[in-house]
């Protein structure tokens, strides 16, 4: 048997006894309260608590937006909500779903959903900063009115990557590229935070789609406040975070998207997206690492 043979053969045992690759779903996030994690972080009195809690509105008028942000702060987990975006007329008005640890090189995760001219599309543009550095941004359609139900906005973080759901459907992954010398968030801790304001300036077809304040106050409906991440308020308990192979989020299972979940993936590649910072050759002359190595990311 010459070498190659004997590789390719050894290759062969070694595949049969291999298990295949699973990806699977984050754990089913749990409805809680708003208060259970979070607490308002700027005008509280433009977020209005409806049955104890269970919702919360959030209003945008000519005299401010509001925010709200997480209790703790953490590092790795599955973090989710669902939100119904302003209805009508919210062309210039953001609504921002985001994980950031707020440090001078600051990591950060960021779906933030673009308004529009009633009955004209939102755009779901999502970003990732590490150490600092972002000008990763991709730009979606949604395959459905985000005004006229509840959708689950959630991110997968552990070791190995980050997803972005949009119910069950991965819309984007950053996988750690760390080997190809591009930072990962690993080491600082994130809260969560969302907010809803006036952007007119950029936000609709690039600023041109004014505010209509004779439609304000703009409301925008928030549920289902999961959390289920590793708690790292301070030092010590960052470190333990940091820890891999406690939790469910770094078995096998939660390390990659699996076959179907790719597919879906493709799917909103095809038919949703506007923009990705990979393909956009006009910004990058050499195409990012962390997207050359993955076509579909
Ligand atoms: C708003 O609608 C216009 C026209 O359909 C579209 O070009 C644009 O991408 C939409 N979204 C935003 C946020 O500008
Ligand atoms: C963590 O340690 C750094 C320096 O070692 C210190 O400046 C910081 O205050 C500590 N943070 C907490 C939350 O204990």
């Amino acid at each position: 048997m010459g070498m190659n043979m004997r590789t390719l053969f050894l290759g062969m045992l070694i595949c049969g006894l291999c298990e295949p690759i699973m990806g699977a779903a984050p754990r089913k996030p749990v409805d809680v309260p708003f208060q259970k994690n979070y607490v308002p972080s700027w005008a509280s009195d433009h977020i209005k608590f409806i049955n104890g809690g269970s919702q919360v509105r959030l209003v945008l008028d000519k005299y401010s937006g509001t925010g709200f942000q997480s209790r703790g702060s953490y590092l790795f987990g599955h973090f989710s909500m669902k939100i119904k975006m302003v209805g009508g007329d919210s062309a210039g008005i953001v609504t921002a779903f985001y994980l950031s640890s707020q440090t001078t090189e600051h990591d950060e995760i960021d779906f933030e959903f673009l308004g529009n001219r009633t009955g004209q599309p939102y755009i779901l543009q999502t970003n990732v900063f590490t150490g600092g550095k972002g000008d990763r941004e991709q730009r979606i359609y949604l395959w459905f009115d985000p005004t006229k139900h509840y959708h689950s906005y959630s991110v997968l973080w552990n070791m190995y990557q980050i997803v972005f759901f949009v119910d069950e459907v991965p819309i984007r992954i950053f996988k750690n590229s760390k080997d190809l010398g591009v930072r990962f968030p690993f080491n600082q801790p994130m809260k969560i935070y969302s907010s809803l304001w006036n952007a007119d300036d950029w936000a609709t077809r690039g600023g041109l789609d004014k505010t209509d304040w004779t439609k304000a106050p703009f409301v925008a409906s928030y549920t289902s406040f999961h959390v289920d991440g590793c708690d790292a308020s301070s030092n010590q308990s960052t470190q333990v975070c940091g820890t891999r192979g406690k939790r469910w989020w770094d078995q096998k299972a939660f390390q990659d998207l699996d076959g179907l979940q790719y597919r879906k993936l493709q799917w909103v590649r095809k038919k949703y997206t506007i923009y990705n910072y990979c393909t956009d050759r006009s910004r990058y002359l050499t195409v990012p690492p962390e997207c050359a190595r993955d076509k579909d990311i």
